[in-house]
């Protein structure tokens, strides 16, 4: 049986750092407040030119030349963003012809900060049944563009990054072993960006009303994520027969460390068995997972035979996960 197998993963984040203390300058707040609700201490911010694709690039470009391949020898570019550099042409179609993949299809998903995993879904689905061989998987978010610096509540926890995996057909039994998705459109309100598409279209009344920023009932938003994850992560295990003891790592969306921390309790890892990045990064959405994965992988705490859990939860709502052997 074919499935997808991680065969390179790359990751970029923007030079600019912005801590607590530099946002203690411009809003009411605290660092001592953001790193306790949050276990964020800092994130990156693009200068003002860069967009998504750009991230994109360069996380892409190391994973490609890690995997020893050229960009013409991928046949499908799969881009998970919420901030794509427009609305058309897509990013991945920006990617495909800044990498020069001549004979790559390429497409955006949004699924918000589950994207990553939602393109894990789509690709090892497009490798199983035999129609794509080597695929480029693109998490990446300039969620600094989107964020409301007047905000306390929200503009505190996101960053700016991109991840990729490059992932290849295999026969072996390792590789993406399941992946898990939900939605519920019906808590879209919890949070959303709700200006600048045909509901809300750009004009001097949305800019007026913000609405072309990111809105979030975090609190609201902040339950519904540790009851899902929770749930998901037993779910994930008991559809591949393992227990969390045969897990050697937990790489988790970082979106707040206390919903990291719950849902490692619930599945009884230790938090050395968990990797978390999220005091360097904070939420970067689509680009959380693919970063926390490349990085897992450069630091060796992920090796040939392990078992690994990846999960995310995020705007849509949307929830997913993937049970890989590396
Ligand atoms: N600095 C200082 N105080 C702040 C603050 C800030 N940056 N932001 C909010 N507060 C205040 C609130 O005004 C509130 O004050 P009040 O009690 O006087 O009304 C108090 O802190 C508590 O606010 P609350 O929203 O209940 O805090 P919280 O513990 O839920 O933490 C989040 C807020 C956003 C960190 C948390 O809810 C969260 O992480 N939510 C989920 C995020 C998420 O997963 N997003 C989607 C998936 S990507």
């Amino acid at each position: 049986m074919l499935r997808g197998r991680i065969v390179a993963t790359g990751s970029y984040v923007p030079e600019n750092v912005v801590t607590n203390h530099d946002l203690e300058k411009i809003i009411d707040t605290s660092d001592e407040w953001i790193t306790e609700r949050t276990g964020i201490k800092e994130r990156r911010v693009v200068n003002g030119d860069q967009a998504t694709s750009d991230l994109a690039f360069e996380a892409a470009s190391i994973a490609l030349k890690r995997a020893h391949l050229r960009p013409k020898d991928i046949d499908l570019i799969i881009v998970a963003t919420i901030t794509a550099d427009m609305a058309f042409p897509s990013t991945a179609c920006i990617l495909q012809d800044r990498l020069g993949a001549k004979n790559a299809a390429a497409f955006d998903i949004n699924a918000a900060c589950s994207g990553f995993i939602y393109g894990l879904h789509i690709a090892n689905g497009l490798i199983r049944s035999g129609i794509h061989t080597k695929v480029l998987l693109v998490g990446a978010e300039v969620l600094s563009k989107v964020t409301d610096w007047q905000d306390r509540t929200t503009c505190i926890l996101f960053g700016d990054g991109a991840g990729a995996a490059i992932l290849e057909a295999t026969k072996e039994k390792r590789g993406v072993c399941s992946t898990h998705i939900s939605s519920d459109g019906s808590l879209g309100d919890l949070i959303r960006l709700p200006g600048g598409g045909s509901r809300n279209p750009c004009s001097k009344e949305t800019i007026l009303k913000r609405l072309n920023y990111i809105k979030m009932k975090g609190n609201e938003t902040f339950k519904v994520a540790v009851r899902t994850l929770e749930e998901l992560v037993t779910r994930t295990l008991a559809d591949n027969s393992l227990e969390p003891s045969q897990l050697s790592l937990l790489i988790p969306h970082q979106a707040n460390i206390r919903i990291i921390q719950a849902t490692a309790k619930r599945l009884g890892m230790p938090i050395e068995k968990v990797f978390v990045n999220i005091d360097k990064y904070g939420n970067t959405s689509a680009a959380s997972v693919p970063i926390a994965l490349d990085e897992a992988v450069q630091t060796g705490r992920i090796q040939d035979g392990d078992y690994i859990l990846l999960e995310a939860f995020g705007g849509g709502l949307t929830w997913a996960s993937s049970l890989v052997r590396w």
